[in-house]
């Protein structure tokens, strides 16, 4: 069959990938999504169990840092259009392995623009109708300030502003902005038609158990200890993954050429009261007495660095693209809960580390 677009996803077998991939592959049968993905630790293909039998699916396992098989795969499916997620992405592992980041997210990322530039600039169209789509953070724009931490959200009265100046501070942040650059650096140098977004903390299913919400729902279930870091006064802006997914869509086919847009919910929340409702949540869906689990919070030593508050000022792809999240935090937060609940053999799969021979089984038999 003839797609109508072929689009390379990269880090489809992630959290946030998997959704867009999930998305991307339901609502357009007509374009051949590829699924980019070197399996990390982060990587897991049963988070697509229920579309990778779908004709316009397919998965590549590759790293992104090998040049010469992301040229291939450009030329083999004729790719006119990139989103790119695949990264190392969780700021306490960056921490501790800095190189890693750089190579993937870094390298990465420049090795994945230099084959979209060598194929698109050799086609004769050359970049008409392709797209190179970049997927980035809040946490490059720095930490703001907690100027009201007694009162209620927003907790500043600072936000981060499409143009608000690159402030990173850990050495994961520091490795998205400098993609960041690169990827702004190829539309301006070499007229690559790129966009970039910028989304705050996601929530939902299929996030591996290292983040908060996963890791204290399971904790909760297992009776296991919930390490706060610091006093839990730390504030995040937390999305709920399919809205993510469904901005990305929207951008991917709207957005402007060269834009920056900011995603998030304006849905602030120090990490102390978070827990707690994630505690609360836990507690009565498991039909434990109320507030049994707040026993569990254990304060530990906080994270190097620690970004004091990240609050996204998403009215730009509202005004421009009139997007705004469909989920309440409430409803959000319950579905989660739920999902990770209902979902113990996925959970189990992946602490257990049985989620790594998912791919030696399904794919060695094709
Ligand atoms: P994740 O860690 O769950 O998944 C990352 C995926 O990338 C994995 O499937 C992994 O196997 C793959 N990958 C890693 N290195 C690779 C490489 N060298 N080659 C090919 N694939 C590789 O990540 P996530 O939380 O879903 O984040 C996805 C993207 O969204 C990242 O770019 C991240 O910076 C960005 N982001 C995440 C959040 C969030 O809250 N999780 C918020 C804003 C932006
Ligand atoms: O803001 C977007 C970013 O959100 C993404 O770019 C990152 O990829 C993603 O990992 C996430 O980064 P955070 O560091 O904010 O997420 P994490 O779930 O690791 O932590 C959320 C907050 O909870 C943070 O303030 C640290 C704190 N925390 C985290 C863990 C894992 C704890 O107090 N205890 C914990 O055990």
């Amino acid at each position: 069959m003839d797609y109508r677009r072929n689009i390379i996803i990269t880090g489809g077998a992630g959290f946030i990938g998997s959704h867009v991939v999930r998305l991307f592959v339901n609502t357009y049968p007509d374009y051949r999504i590829i699924n980019v993905d070197k399996l990390t630790y982060a990587g897991n293909l049963a988070n697509l169990k229920d579309i990778e039998e779908c004709p316009n699916y397919v998965f590549i396992k590759a790293d992104i840092c090998d040049f010469e098989k992301m040229l291939e795969i450009m030329t083999e499916y004729s790719v006119d259009g990139i989103i790119h997620l695949a990264a190392e992405t969780h700021v306490d592992r960056s921490i501790k392995d800095p190189f890693t980041f750089a190579k993937t997210n870094v390298l990465g990322t420049l090795s994945l623009l230099q084959a979209a530039r060598h194929t698109w600039e050799a086609l004769p169209e050359k970049y008409e109708g392709k797209r190179f789509y970049h997927i980035s953070t809040d946490e490059v724009y720095g930490a703001l300030e907690l100027d009201s931490p007694d009162g209620e959200a927003p907790y500043g009265t600072e936000f981060f502003r499409e143009t608000t100046k690159y402030d990173p501070h850990s050495p994961y942040s520091a490795s998205k902005a400098s993609s960041d650059h690169f990827v702004r650096s190829f539309h301006d140098t070499y007229g690559m038609p790129v966009v970039v977004t910028n989304c705050s903390n996601n929530y939902g299913p299929y996030q591996f158990p290292e983040k908060l919400i996963p890791l204290f729902i399971n904790n909760i279930r297992k009776g296991k200890p919930l390490p706060v870091y610091g006093k839990g006064e730390n504030v995040r802006d937390w999305l709920y993954v399919e809205d993510h997914a469904r901005a990305i869509d929207l951008i991917f086919h709207k957005g402007k050429t060269a834009e920056t847009y900011n995603i998030g919910g304006f849905n602030e929340w120090k990490n102390i009261d978070l827990i707690k409702v994630i505690i609360a949540t836990v507690d009565r869906v498991l039909g434990n007495p109320e507030g049994q689990s707040l026993s569990l919070i254990t304060y530990v030593t906080d994270r190097a660095g620690h970004d004091l508050r990240y609050a996204i000022d998403s009215s730009k792809l509202h005004d421009d693209l009139s997007w705004e999240p469909s989920l309440q935090f409430e409803e959000g937060i319950e579905k989660t809960v739920l999902w990770y609940l209902d979902n113990q053999d996925w959970m189990d799969d992946v602490t257990s580390g049985d989620y790594q021979k998912y791919y030696e089984e399904m794919y060695s038999r094709r």
